[in-house]
């Protein structure tokens, strides 16, 4: 076999992280070991069984047999614009301001290459979500990181930025409810995020990844629906999480249109579009009943409330997350999040995610999914207890 080298684009990718994790899993799982795998961000409950009879039906019609047209069926961006007039009084027009995507992940990578030109630089939250810097290393871009402190409720605080910094940056992203810190944002911030980009001319891209699940009775708020929103960014929706598709890889983009035209335009090159069966079952998704919705939330504040309150019993002084699946639980002092994680691991055969993954503002935390039944959560903090760590 000949091995050809990579280019030098691929070689300037980041390391994946997280890839020692599940290899320091695998080997336990190899071991025999039971482990509780809480270091995964991957919903474990099925998709709604009305979506998946969507599909059912809509892959034995042979129109969704040819290629679907190019950016996406009309009736799917209808749906979207639908769905953040329904549930977030935000108006959209789906020709010009709804993109679809092949899930979050791709609209997120591909906007970077679409707004920027080598050498322009990007505001990303530390800790983030890894992916972003992929999106920012294909478009050889420069990464400024905001620092995301629990003292400040995990927002980013702009007047920590220099001039410098605000004046150069073309693009910045967000994440509420966040991405490994479980924070969430409120109308306020979204606000005066608007204003930041207004004097500085950056373009804003919230991705709202986990706009489905937010506890205590608050529903997540939509950067959308703050007043201006429209003119300055984006938000990126995913039915990942909100309807548990993370496998069909369908979400959207909405707002400002002309990202939208240019997310459109680089897809265009990349893809034709949507397998449309799956198309009509996201329609389905976003325009039936939601009730599903709301059950999953319980579900997940149910089991969110179950393992913080058995950890705060146990000693280990933790804070309940806000929104999303995750827990972000701040590590015993003597240890590195890394060394934290590699403890429970070898331990209790417990896994979770370092913060130190997540970025430099990570250290001293480690993220825990809370994608597994309430049983097996009581189980870890059961096994947490053994090791006498608090
Ligand atoms: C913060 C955040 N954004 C985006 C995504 C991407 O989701 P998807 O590509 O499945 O839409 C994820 C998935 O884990 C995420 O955690």
């Amino acid at each position: 076999m000949i091995n050809y080298p990579h280019s030098e684009l691929l070689k300037s990718l980041p390391k994946q992280f997280f890839a020692s994790l599940t290899a320091k899993v695998g080997k336990k799982l190899e071991q025999g070991y039971d482990v509780i795998n809480l270091g995964q961000g991957n919903p474990d409950l099925p998709t709604p069984e009305h979506i998946v009879k969507s599909l059912q039906s809509a892959a034995e019609n042979p129109q969704n047999h040819k290629y679907s047209p190019f950016q996406g069926f009309p009736y799917l961006k209808r749906a979207a614009a639908d769905f953040y007039k329904r549930e977030y009084d935000v108006e959209l027009n789906p020709e010009t301001e709804v993109a679809i995507l092949f899930g979050g992940k791709a609209g997120l990578v591909e906007i970077p290459q679409c707004l920027l030109n080598p050498g322009d630089s990007i505001l990303v939250p530390d800790p983030g979500y890894p992916d972003y810097w992929s999106g920012v290393a294909l478009a050889k871009a420069k990464m400024v990181t905001m620092p995301l402190r629990e003292e400040n409720n995990f927002l980013p605080l702009y007047s920590e930025l220099t001039a410098d910094q605000l004046n150069s940056a073309k693009l910045m992203f967000l994440n509420y409810p966040n991405n490994p810190t479980g924070a969430v944002a409120n109308m306020d911030f979204f606000q005066e995020t608007v204003e930041v980009s207004r004097n500085h001319g950056i373009c804003i891209v919230h991705d709202f990844a986990y706009g489905g699940i937010g506890f205590d009775s608050k529903k997540p708020v939509s950067f959308l629906q703050a007043e201006g929103a429209k003119e300055v960014g984006i938000e990126i929706y995913t039915l990942s999480k909100t309807f548990n598709m993370a496998g069909w890889r369908v979400g959207f983009a909405a707002g400002n249109a002309s990202v939208i035209a240019a997310l459109n335009l680089l897809q265009d090159h990349l893809y034709v579009s949507l397998f449309g069966a799956v198309q009509e079952a996201a329609a389905a998704a976003l325009s039936g009943p939601q009730e599903c919705v709301h059950e999953l939330n319980s579900i997940y504040e149910s089991r969110r409330n179950t393992f913080i309150s058995g950890l705060q019993e146990i000693g280990w002084e933790v804070k309940a997350p806000k929104g999303s699946f995750f827990a972000w639980l701040r590590v015993p002092e003597r240890f590195t999040s890394e060394e934290f994680a590699d403890c429970l691991l070898d331990k209790a055969h417990i896994a979770v995610a370092p913060g130190i993954g997540f970025g430099d503002f990570g250290e001293g935390y480690v993220r825990v999914g809370l994608l597994t039944s309430e049983e097996r959560l009581k189980e870890a903090v059961d096994r947490i207890k053994k090791l006498n760590l608090f």
